[in-house]
């Protein structure tokens, strides 16, 4: 560009010469600037192939050796971190940050030391170097986490994460389940909420507390009353150097974690993962990234989903393993945006939710026509690079309209992930356009460690959860009650590989359920094969039920299609199998609403017009016409709905720490609404 506009105003008397240099340079200029295009390392029709039995595998895996490792040198979780210590050549490893401040670094070796000496303090207390021995962590995302978890593995001790939002009596229910004699943990508010416990006598086993924020004397004098020492991290670290052990690592088939989900309904299940599932499921990642992405020193994550889940850690081990760098958020979720413009992440583990704001943000911002119409253009220009294998951030696209997002999330976003729930077509079409990165879905559960099945590089097509991970095939297997059957590409997806878990802690029939003899998890996901290979998912096995004329109903699936109603931040659908219809509440998106109302003429707060009627009708007939779209029957579409402006969480008790809706919680914080819903309307 520049060239040619000297030329223009050139004074110089030989045009010619000058136009044939400008043009020539100019020409060179866009060669070695041309976008290069990514292509499909795969045959994007044929994405998996078939195996002996039915099965699957991803079509970049060539024998039929499921992947236990990426690195030779990196087969357990201790070994993945001091593979990154050598690759790093020590380098930042750990960042922190207070307000408005720039990130710290622990380097590799700080964090592997602090590893060593924690460890050996346990070691002196009386744990024993092996991998029936449990400790708790009960801690937010931070670095001492990492360290603590660390501690574990240097000396071939379990970790298991406790977390504030299973609730009071599960993390009661789990110190006792696993036995626990010591749990590391961030603050003396949930210190003392421990002590309490033992003062009652709910957790006798409990012996031990380790704390990282600094602790008034009266907590200890409480603990030791009741027989529990309190230390600070810092006197146990000291400790430690003091009576320093040995390393013992892990063998790649001994447990690592013991992750702790709590289902719809009952007690949590602690469901045992191993060093390999970890390993081997890292490996997968990498292997299927491994063409457009492989991180180097120079990477970094931003730690903010909670680490308890098995998505996070093995994220974070991928990391590791390549010597890459992991930076925590404060630890308020508003103060994320700030944190990711500071560290300028390179790596973006990611939920559907927190795309949808963003998805929704930027449609709401542009109000006018004109404003629409240059973002559409912008979202399918873009989107048709992307369709081309061309993945940039410079485009005049960028500049005039991508740019603003991309700086809110650092600037440096080189690969995005999201998982644990399922996201829609348009957001992941808009993020693929507007990121300037390659975007991946990835879909699994905490029995196969984190992932079993995840976008191809190349295919930037949505609706469908990608293929199989190099370390594990996935099956279909018939469900007849609900008419799917693996003969037509349907069924109950079921994995096998090494990334399997070893089923839940002291509890062989829940493991049965999960587990069959073969060794085949059972998701209770129903799945579809599409013709190209992808996996589509399409129902939940559980969770059906009958309306009263003989209808089954599978609620999951048509709030999933209701959730693409702009207005609508969640839904809760909901029949009472003595009735013959269905009803629903409906939680309004907050960003949404105000201008869905305005369209309508009305206007208020968040609570007035949760209570407006017009509005509601609006919001129904909305819901009608996706379901419609969605190929929703007409006995599967609610008949009424209440809207409330406060959103399911995991805080109040309604949604479970993987964000799943708790069915039997909702229908009971709602029956009142629920009981005049059914009123309004004859049957
Ligand atoms: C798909 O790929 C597999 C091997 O990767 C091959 O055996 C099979 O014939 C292919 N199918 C089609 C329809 O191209
Ligand atoms: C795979 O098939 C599905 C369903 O037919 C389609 O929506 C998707 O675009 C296909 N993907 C590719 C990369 O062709």
């Amino acid at each position: 560009m520049l060239f040619i506009f000297n030329f223009l105003f050139s004074p110089l008397p030989t045009p010619a010469l000058i136009c044939l240099l400008t043009f020539g340079a100019a020409i060179f200029l866009w060669l070695i600037n041309r976008p290069q295009p990514v292509l499909p390392v795969i045959d994007l029709d044929n994405q998996s192939v078939g195996i002996e039995g039915g099965a699957h595998k991803c079509s970049y895996q060539n024998d039929n050796e499921l992947m236990r490792y990426y690195f030779p040198d990196a087969k357990t979780v201790y070994e993945i971190f001091q593979r990154g210590l050598a690759v790093s050549d020590n380098g930042p490893c750990l960042g922190y940050r207070k307000p408005n401040q720039p990130y710290k670094w622990l380097s590799y070796k700080q964090v592997s030391d602090r590893a060593e000496y924690l460890g050996s303090c346990l070691l002196h207390k009386g744990y024993k170097p092996a991998p029936d021995q449990f400790v708790g962590i009960f801690a937010q995302n931070r670095p001492e986490w990492v360290i603590s978890e660390l501690a574990c593995y240097t000396y071939s001790m379990v970790a298991v994460p406790l977390y504030d939002t299973l609730g009071a009596e599960a993390i009661i229910y789990i110190v006792n389940k696993a036995n626990i004699p010591t749990v590391i943990c961030d603050t003396p508010e949930k210190a003392s909420v421990l002590v309490g416990n033992v003062e009652k006598g709910l957790i006798p086993g409990l012996k031990m507390i380790i704390l990282m924020d600094p602790f008034e004397d009266e907590l200890k004098k409480r603990g030791e009353q009741c027989g529990v020492e309190l230390l600070s991290l810092f006197d146990a670290e000291n400790l430690g150097k003091e009576n320093f052990r040995k390393p013992v690592p892990p063998n790649p088939e001994d447990l690592s974690i013991i992750c702790f989900t709590s289902g719809t309904t009952g007690d949590p299940k602690g469901a045992m993962i191993t060093h390999e599932n970890i390993a081997s499921n890292a490996a997968a990642f990498l292997r299927c990234l491994e063409h457009i992405f492989q991180p180097t020193p120079e990477d970094v994550t931003i730690s903010y989903l909670p680490l308890a889940h098995m998505f996070e850690r093995v994220v974070q081990a991928v990391l590791y393993s390549c010597g890459a760098r992991v930076g925590f958020f404060q630890g308020d979720i508003r103060l994320l945006p700030d944190d990711m413009k500071t560290l300028r992440p390179t790596v973006f583990p990611t939920v559907p939710r927190l795309l949808n704001r963003i998805y929704d943000k930027v449609q709401n911002e542009a109000k006018t026509p004109l404003k629409k119409f240059l973002l559409n253009l912008a979202v399918s220009s873009k989107f048709n690079e992307v369709k081309n294998g061309i993945i940039r951030r410079d485009s005049i696209w960028d500049k005039l309209i991508f740019s603003k997002i991309q700086d809110n999330l650092g600037g440096r976003v080189r690969v995005l992930i999201t998982g644990a729930a399922p996201i829609s077509s348009s957001v992941l079409t808009f993020l693929r356009a507007a990121m300037g990165c390659p975007v991946f879905e990835a879909y699994g559960q905490t029995e196969c460690t984190a992932g079993c099945t995840i976008t191809s590089p190349g295919d930037w097509t949505s609706g469908h959860v990608g293929v199989p991970v190099a370390c594990n095939y996935v099956k279909l297997e018939d469900v007849p009650d609900m008419n799917y059957f693996s003969a037509n590409n349907e069924g109950e997806i079921c994995i096998k590989g090494t990334n399997v878990f070893q089923g839940y802690l002291k509890d062989p029939e829940k493991t049965q359920e999960t587990l069959d003899k073969e060794g085949w998890l059972h998701t209770g996901d129903i799945g579809r094969w599409l013709p190209n290979g992808t996996l589509k998912i399409i129902d939940r096995k559980k969770n059906i039920f009958k309306l009263a004329q003989g209808e089954y109903i599978a609620p999951e699936k048509i709030e999933n299609i209701y959730i693409r109603s702009r207005p609508v931040l969640q839904i809760f659908v909901h029949g009472d199998s003595l009735r013959s219809f269905l009803v629903g509440v409906v939680v309004p998106d907050p960003d949404a609403l105000p201008s869905f109302a305005a369209k309508l003429g009305v206007k208020g707060t968040l609570e007035e017009l949760c209570q407006n009627q017009i509005l509601k009708e609006a919001i129904l007939e909305d819901l009608h016409k996706n379901g419609k779209e969605g190929g929703l029957k007409s006995f599967e579409q609610v008949k009424n709905i209440f809207v409330h402006p406060e959103p399911f969480s995991i805080e109040n008790g309604l949604l479970t720490p993987t964000l799943k809706a708790k069915r039997v919680e909702l229908s009971k914080y709602f029956r009142t609404q629920i009981d005049s819903l059914y009123e309004s309307i004859k049957e």
